[in-house]
Parts: C-alpha cells; sequence; structure tokens
C-alpha cells in the first residue's frame, strides 16, 4: 500500500571528511556493497516499486552505482564469471530509481521537500541514506502496517544512551501498545536534561502528504537548517503520529563508530571471512 520512498543523500557528510570530499558517505562499502545499497534492498522488500534518491554535488557514484553497466556485464560473461555477473545483477533487478538534486544542503526536511512533485497526494516512505536496519522483517514493512491500520504518520524509534540525546529528535508519548506509542511531542537535539524521554526517532518514517505543507512552513532551527522534526511539530497540530519501536538492528553508517561496527558484523556473519576474522579478531584483541 506504501508505494513509494525517498531516500535523502545529500548531505555533507562532514563527520567523515577527507573521505567524504570526493565521495558521498552513502557509498561507502559494507564489505562489497555501498550502504545504500542496502537501503534501497530494505525498501523493496518492504514493496516499495518507486524509489526517488535526493542527491546533491558529488554525490554521482549513486546514480552511477544503481545504473546498468552492459560493457562490464559483457567482459564477465566472457570471462564465465558467473559469480561476479549475478552480483551486479541484483542491482539491475531494483526498480527504476530517480533522482532529485537538492542544490545547497539546507537540511533533512529541505531535502524531503524535493521529493514533493514526485510524490504527489499520496503516503510515502523515508529512508535515511545512511542508516541500515537489519531484520527478516524489513523496519519499512513493520511501519507500513501500523500506517495500515491507523492510516497516519509513522516515526520509528529506539531508545538512545544519553551521551547521545542531544544527536537525536526525542519524543514525547503515550504508549498504546508495547511497541508502539501515540507521540505528543518532538523535539531537535535537546540537551539531556531537557530532553522529555529517552526515545529518538531514527532513519525511518512513513508520512501522509501533508507533511510537505508543514515542511514549506518550517523555519530554519538547529544549525540553520530546515528541520524535519520541526516539520513534524507542526503536522503533530492537526495529524495523528505514532512511533514505532521496531524490531531489528539499527546501524548508523554516517558515525565512525557505527560504521565501523557495521562492517565487523556483517563480515562476521560472511560465509566466506568469518572464520579468519574471527581468528584475527581473538589474535589482536588477546596480544
Ligand atoms: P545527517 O545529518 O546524518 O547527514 O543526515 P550529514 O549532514 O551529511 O552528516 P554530517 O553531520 O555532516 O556528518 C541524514 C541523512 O539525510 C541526508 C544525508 O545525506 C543522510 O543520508 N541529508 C542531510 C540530505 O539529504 N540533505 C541535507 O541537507 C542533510
Amino acid at each position: 500500500m506504501i508505494h513509494k520512498a525517498v531516500i535523502p543523500a545529500a548531505g555533507l557528510g562532514t563527520r567523515f571528511l577527507p573521505v567524504t570530499k570526493s565521495m558521498p558517505k552513502e557509498m561507502l562499502p559494507i564489505i562489497d556493497k555501498p550502504v545504500i545499497h542496502y537501503v534501497v534492498e530494505e525498501a523493496v522488500k518492504s514493496g516499495i516499486d518507486d524509489i526517488i534518491i535526493i542527491t546533491g554535488r558529488g554525490k554521482r557514484a549513486i546514480e552511477d552505482y544503481f545504473d546498468t553497466a552492459p560493457e562490464l556485464e559483457m567482459r564477465l560473461k566472457n570471462q564465465h564469471n558467473t559469480d561476479a555477473l549475478s552480483r551486479l545483477q541484483e542491482i539491475s533487478e531494483f526498480p527504476t530509481i530517480h533522482y532529485v538534486r537538492q542544490k545547497e544542503p539546507h537540511g533533512l526536511g529541505d531535502a524531503i521537500l524535493k521529493s514533493e512533485n514526485h510524490i504527489g497526494n499520496e503516503p510515502f516512505a523515508v529512508l535515511l541514506g545512511d542508516d541500515i536496519i537489519s531484520n527478516a522483517t524489513p523496519c519499512t514493512a513493520q511501519m507500513a502496517s501500523v500506517f495500515s491500520r491507523f492510516r497516519s504518520s509513522v516515526i520509528s524509534v529506539e531508545h538512545v544512551p544519553r551521551e547521545k540525546i542531544s544527536s537525536y529528535g526525542i519524543i514525547q508519548g503515550n504508549a498504546i501498545e508495547p511497541d508502539l506509542m501515540r507521540v505528543e511531542n518532538i523535539v531537535e537535539k535537546p540537551a539531556p536534561e531537557n530532553a522529555p524521554s529517552d526515545i529518538g526517532a531514527v532513519g525511518r518514517y512513513i508520512f501522509v502528504p501533508e507533511i510537505f505543507d508543514c515542511l514549506k512552513k518550517t523555519r530554519p532551527g538547529v544549525g540553520n537548517e530546515i528541520q524535519l522534526t520541526d516539520a513534524i511539530q507542526i503536522l503533530l497540530k492537526d495529524h495523528p503520529v505514532y512511533a514505532c519501536k521496531f524490531s531489528g538492528r539499527r546501524y548508523d553508517t554516517g558515525d565512525k563508530l557505527g560504521y565501523i561496527k557495521t562492517i565487523i558484523d556483517y563480515a562476521l556473519d560472511d560465509p566466506q571471512i568469518q572464520k579468519e576474522l574471527r581468528h584475527y579478531l581473538d589474535q589482536r584483541l588477546t596480544r
């Protein structure tokens, strides 16, 4: 029932400078696939068939990645390298991806607003291009089922450690089921002592199209950026919003430590390298 998804990927990635000077952080590899591959895969597994990625300057590598590569495929075919070929074909099986540029990185809210013409008047999902959430039932699918029950916007949330509260949009809400809350308020990056809870919004959302009007009313906030959180606050005045504690493990690959943890976990799950990696880590940690 949710067919369209927006993947914002136009941020500057300053926490990863200097590598992000010439490479999008969404293209950082998790072994052999870039972060954004997993994000698109989650959308597709959740039934999304129309994807729009918000890009910006220096983000061409994302478009090239999802494009077909006929010469490369032909070369691999001639070399009978079926293994590499099938890994490439996995990408061609994704639905067509559309791109819209955000000329200046004025914030996540501004990035989402750039998708308005493409989304039109229907509910849609947002998946942040640097957040991977791994679970058998994809997080976006879990949220889509909440949307189909309440026909209202849904934010994915998780408990965040106190020292990280000031990096998140923090919600205040009333529990209606063990893993579901009705949101009363949301505050962008509060100081821990002023935060209404320790429950933070993470990188998956489903919105009713009215969010676009709210984004247009939103003035620059924290960091002089158009904050999605501020638009959600406006949305809350007339529309219910739910917060879903999803099942799954979230990796914030836009953060250095988060990125390293992602690689380690995926490598430890990779049958080709897990054994030797375990051996190496054991040796390394007991040295
Ligand atoms: P972040 O705040 O994590 O990205 O945004 P950032 O601004 O690139 O990070 P740092 O702090 O400078 O390291 C979450 C997602 O929203 C996108 C980013 O690309 C990322 O995938 N984003 C952010 C935009 O598309 N446009 C923006 O103006 C800001």
